[in-house]
């Protein structure tokens, strides 16, 4: 398959709207520049790796320590998590939260969407390395809209004769000003499972705040939820379909020093609200089927 830039920006670049470049450690970028914002996506991956709304400070956190390397999965913006979220189910050989966030997606098409968005969508099929690792054929869309939001769209297709299962993530990094500082809306009352507590359940009291690691996938919940950022003046909004489980992570002080591409101080600049296929959230395709599962995010400095 031919992924030269100029091949890639002879097929699909639009003017004023999207051009392709060689990136750090030469990764094939798609950039984005419109009449509302600016973004960049990895076609490594599928992975959006900055969005800013013109006059908006960046929405997604990236490591200053991010690797840009074949085959690495990079820290920060939206990782695809996908065929499974978190370590193999039981192979622990196998890659943490799946494969599509390392593997090259193909651009299947650009275009200009209403109100003067562009947008883009990447395909991921199944191939000899993806069945090496799990026995499915399949096919992904990844449709990303970026406008004064942005909107990422992963369809999942059984193109296979037999059902399979998955699960995943949209692990939208954001940056934030100080992690302590946040309150994240939109979880009161909701189950969680405590990732850093044995698994255990428990029930959200109020709105989160961060004053440790905190590691837990909020199930059965399909609300919109909103970062309070006080420090930086604004909300991020993220509301969602297709899924009906939410992650919060915020790795602190010990986990991001055990982390070689995550600077020691940066937990207090991120958190992640992640879209997810997670736990119990498991999606079961038929042959032909298909699973949707949409982020919307957006940005307010107005109150939450
Ligand atoms: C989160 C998980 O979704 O991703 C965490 O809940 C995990 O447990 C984190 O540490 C980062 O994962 P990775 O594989 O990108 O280091």
């Amino acid at each position: 398959m031919e992924t030269s830039i100029q091949n890639l920006n002879d097929q699909f670049a639009i003017a004023n709207h999207l051009t392709f470049k060689e990136g750090p450690g030469g990764l094939p970028m798609a950039e984005i520049n419109n009449a509302h914002a600016s973004a960049r996506v990895a076609l490594q991956g599928g992975h959006v790796v900055s969005f800013q709304p013109h006059g908006q400070k960046p929405v997604l956190w990236v490591s200053q320590l991010a690797r840009y390397e074949p085959g690495k999965a990079l820290r920060g913006g939206i990782p695809v998590c996908w065929p499974w979220f978190g370590p193999h189910p039981s192979d622990p050989s196998k890659p943490a939260h799946g494969f599509a966030r390392t593997m090259m997606w193909s651009v299947a098409k650009t275009e200009i969407a209403a109100n003067g968005a562009t947008r883009i969508r990447l395909s991921l099929a199944d191939d000899a390395a993806t069945r090496e690792l799990w026995p499915h054929a399949f096919l992904l869309q990844l449709q990303l809209t970026v406008g004064p939001e942005l909107q990422v769209d992963l369809v999942a297709r059984n193109t296979g004769q037999e059902i399979w299962s998955y699960t995943g993530a949209l692990h939208s990094y954001f940056q934030v000003g100080d992690v302590e500082q946040i309150a994240i809306h939109g979880l009161d009352g909701r189950t969680y499972v405590d990732s850093i507590d044995a698994k255990q359940r428990k029930v959200q009291e109020g709105p989160i705040t961060i004053g440790a690691e905190v590691d837990r996938i909020y199930i059965d919940t399909t609300d919109e939820c909103a970062i309070d950022d006080p420090s930086l003046g604004r909300c991020i909004f993220i509301a969602k379909s297709g899924s009906s489980s939410t992650v919060v992570w915020n790795p602190w002080i010990e986990k991001s020093r055990r982390m070689s591409d995550f600077g020691d101080e940066e937990y207090i600049g991120m958190v992640c609200i992640e879209t997810a296929n997670a736990d119990g959230d498991v999606i079961a395709l038929a042959r032909g089927h298909e699973h949707r599962t949409t982020a919307v995010i957006r940005v307010n400095t107005a109150n939450c």
